[in-house]
């Protein structure tokens, strides 16, 4: 699903981030973690293609990102990947259901067929009392899951979401996390989520530990325990059991 191959970018004399290799599957839950400045959302940002790396391969859905030009990098963005952000971007004058259209109808989806299908998705998210709501009128966790239907709407093969839970509260944030699994079971959907929040990592199938823009260590969570792979793979240690939210 994402292949990134020797991945460098630096601002300036700033190097963010310094030849990362990555390989995320169809279907997994990934998380990314690190401290802040680490480069993490850069390396998101570079997967969506939102920013460009200065080095590497970045393979998105069997499709090299870094060849595309840019009238047609828009166009793969638009149809294969979702976004979520720490702060919804929803459009304030619009209402839910609009909000959710909108990346359908800029891929030339006409307005019936969309509406149909944002219907469907705020059923889903348990929000079809919420379709004709301005963000203003929803509360922080419905504006996250409208964000969440938005980047849902044309069917994307991969979900990207920086710190999507960041300005939640606990409910709200367990509700979400358990929104990204049930949407992977039920469509498939890949996920790569950088986030502070320990609970959502543990729950996630691999978590991937960024420091100074490389990558320090992965964790592989399995049912009853997880283990722990430094960036070398020289050290495989067993850790306490992951513990369910639930
Ligand atoms: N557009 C930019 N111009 C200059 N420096 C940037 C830019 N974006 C990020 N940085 C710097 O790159 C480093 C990594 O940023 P970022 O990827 O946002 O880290 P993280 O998401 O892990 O906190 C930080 O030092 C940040 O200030
Ligand atoms: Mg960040």
């Amino acid at each position: 699903m994402i292949e990134l191959k020797n991945i460098t970018k630096n601002f300036g004399t700033l190097q963010v981030l310094k030849g990362i290799d990555l390989h995320i599957n169809k279907g997994e839950v990934v998380s990314i973690v690190g401290p802040s400045g680490a480069g993490k959302t850069t390396l998101l940002q570079i997967m969506g293609t939102l920013d460009t790396p200065d080095t590497g391969t970045v393979i998105v859905d069997g499709i090299d990102v870094t060849r595309l030009k840019d009238k047609n990098i828009a166009q793969f963005r638009n149809q294969h990947l979702g976004f979520v952000f720490q702060f919804h971007q929803l459009l304030p004058e619009f209402t839910a259901l609009e909000n959710i259209c909108i990346p359908a109808l800029i891929a030339g989806r006409n307005k019936k067929q969309a509406e149909k299908h944002a219907k469907e998705l705020l059923d889903f998210l348990g929000l079809a009392d919420r379709a004709s709501h301005k963000p203003a009128e929803l509360s922080g966790g419905e504006k996250q899951r409208v964000a969440v239907a938005r980047a849902l709407i044309n069917d994307p093969a991969l979900i990207l979401a920086d710190e999507p839970s960041g300005s939640l509260d606990s409910k709200n944030k367990e509700e979400l996390h358990r929104l990204f699994f049930d949407l992977r079971d039920q469509f498939g959907q890949t996920f790569v989520i950088v986030t502070h929040d320990e609970g959502l990592s543990q729950l996630t199938d691999r978590t991937i530990h960024i420091k100074d823009g490389m990558i320090e260590a992965s964790t592989l969570q399995t049912s009853n325990s997880s283990i722990l792979i430094d960036h070398e793979q020289l050290t495989t240690g067993q850790e306490e059991p992951t513990e369910s939210l639930a």
